[in-house]
C-alpha cells in the first residue's frame, strides 16, 4: 500500500491463508484512487450503498474507481427495516445479472446496515467473494466494519442470519462524518466509550476529558479516537474471531440493548442508543457488586448526557419484559442468558448469574 500506511492492522491467524487486513483512517479516503488501485489490482467491483449515501458520496467513489473498471452499483433503500434477506437477494441478483465472477470485489459504502448486508452477500456470492468496507457512520468506523460479523435481521430477531466473513480492507474516511446527523453521531459515541470501559482505562478518561472536542467533531481527535477503538477491536477479534469466548466482551450493554431495540420495535431506538442505556445497566450492576467505583458510573452518565444519549431503559420495560426479550438473544447458551459486566474499569467479564433483583435495581 503506497498511498498511506494503515492506521491499524487486523491480524487473524490461520494455518493456511493470510486473512490479515489493513484499516485506513483519514480524511478523503473515498477519493483516493491510488489506494483503491492498490487494493483492487484491476478487479471488477459490485458497489452496494443506499439512497442517502449515493446522493452524498457515490460520485466521488466512482471517480476514484476509474472509468475503465467494471463497476455495478446496487442502491438499497435506507433503513434497518430493509436489512433482510430481500436485500441479500437484490445484491446477489444484480451481481449475477451483470455476470460478475468470484474475483469481483464487493464494496460497502455506508453505515452498519449496508456493511452487514454487503459482507453477507459477498460471503455467499459464488461461495465467497472479497469485500471492502467503506464505513460512513461513526458506529460503523469504530465497530461494525471491523471483525467480520455480517448478516441480516429475521422477524424473530436481530442479526439472526449471517456469516463471519472478514473484509480485505476497511477505509474509514473521517470526512464523511461531517454529514452524519447528530443523533447518528451520538449513537456511535456509545460504542466508542464502550471500548474505554471494557479494555482501556486511560482511553476512558481521555474520552471523558475530550467530550467537548468530540462533540464538535474535531477531526484530529476523531481520527485518534477511531484508531484506538479499531485497535482494541482488532486485538479482541484476533484473539477470538468466532466469539468462542473473549470477543463477547465487545457486547457490553448489548444484551440489555438488544432487548430494548426488540421491544420498542427495530428502528425506534438506534442501536447505539439502546447500547448506551444497556451499558449504564451493566455498569450499575458492576458498581453494586463492588467491581468498579461509583465514580465510573457518574463519569459515564455525564459523558452520555453530553451526547444526549439515553441513560435509562424506556419506561414500561419491566424485568419480565427484559427476561423474555433476552431469551431470544444470540448470546443465550443452553437457555442461560450471558451478561457482560465490568470486573474493573478497563476490564470486562462474561457472567450468567445476574439476578432478577439486580436487573430490577437498574430500571
Ligand atoms: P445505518 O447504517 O442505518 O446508518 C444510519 C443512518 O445514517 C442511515 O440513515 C444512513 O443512510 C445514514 N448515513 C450513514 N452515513 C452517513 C453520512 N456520512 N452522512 C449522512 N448520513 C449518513 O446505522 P449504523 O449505526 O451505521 O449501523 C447500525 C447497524 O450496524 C445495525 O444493523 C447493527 O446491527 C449493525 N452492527 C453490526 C456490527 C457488526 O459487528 N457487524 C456491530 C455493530 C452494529
Ligand atoms: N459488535 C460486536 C462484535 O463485533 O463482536
Amino acid at each position: 500500500m503506497k498511498t498511506i500506511d494503515p492506521a491499524v492492522n487486523v491480524c487473524l491467524t490461520s494455518e493456511s491463508i493470510d486473512r490479515s487486513y489493513p484499516i485506513f483512517i483519514d480524511g478523503g479516503l473515498l477519493s483516493d484512487r491510488e489506494l483503491l488501485d492498490d487494493l483492487l489490482q484491476g478487479r471488477s467491483v459490485c458497489l452496494v450503498t443506499n439512497d442517502t449515501l449515493s446522493e452524498l458520496y457515490l460520485s466521488q467513489v466512482l471517480a476514484a474507481l476509474g472509468a475503465d473498471r467494471k463497476v455495478t452499483v446496487v442502491t438499497l433503500p435506507d433503513g434497518e427495516q430493509f436489512k433482510t434477506m430481500m436485500a441479500i437477494e437484490q445484491v446477489l441478483t444484480a451481481a449475477l445479472e451483470e455476470k460478475h465472477e468470484r474475483s469481483t470485489v464487493f464494496i460497502a459504502l455506508g453505515g452498519g446496515v449496508v456493511g452487514d448486508i454487503t459482507g453477507f452477500a459477498a460471503s455467499t456470492f459464488l461461495r465467497g467473494a472479497d469485500f471492502i468496507q467503506m464505513p460512513t457512520t461513526l458506529l460503523a468506523q469504530v465497530d461494525s466494519s471491523v471483525g467480520g460479523k455480517t448478516g441480516v435481521n429475521h422477524p424473530m430477531g436481530k442479526n439472526l442470519i449471517g456469516a463471519f466473513h472478514q473484509p480485505i480492507a476497511v477505509l474509514c474516511d473521517t470526512q464523511t462524518l461531517e454529514t452524519l446527523p447528530d443523533r447518528e453521531f451520538s449513537a456511535g459515541i456509545a460504542e466508542v466509550i464502550k471500548y474505554g470501559l471494557i479494555a482501556d482505562k486511560v482511553f476512558f478518561y481521555d474520552l471523558i476529558d475530550n467530550a467537548e472536542a468530540l462533540k464538535s467533531r474535531d477531526p484530529d481527535v476523531l481520527a485518534r479516537v477511531i484508531a484506538r477503538c479499531c485497535a482494541i477491536k482488532a486485538d479482541v477479534v484476533s484473539r477470538d474471531e468466532r466469539e468462542g469466548g473473549i470477543r463477547a466482551i465487545l457486547n457490553l450493554g448489548h444484551t440489555f440493548g438488544h432487548a430494548i431495540e426488540k421491544e420498542q420495535g427495530f428502528g425506534k431506538w438506534l442501536h447505539g442508543e439502546a447500547v448506551a442505556a444497556g451499558m449504564v445497566m451493566a455498569t450499575r450492576i458492576s458498581v453494586s457488586r463492588g467491581y468498579v467505583p461509583s465514580a465510573v458510573l457518574d463519569d459515564l452518565l455525564l459523558f452520555l448526557k453530553t451526547f444526549d444519549l439515553p441513560c435509562t431503559p424506556p419506561s414500561g420495560m419491566t424485568v419480565d419484559v427484559f427476561l423474555r426479550a433476552m431469551q431470544g438473544d444470540k448470546k443465550v447458551q443452553s437457555g442461560r442468558i450471558r451478561y457482560i459486566l465490568l470486573s474493573a474499569l478497563g476490564e470486562a467479564s462474561i457472567v450468567e448469574d445476574v439476578s432478577e433483583s439486580e436487573i430490577a435495581a437498574c430500571l
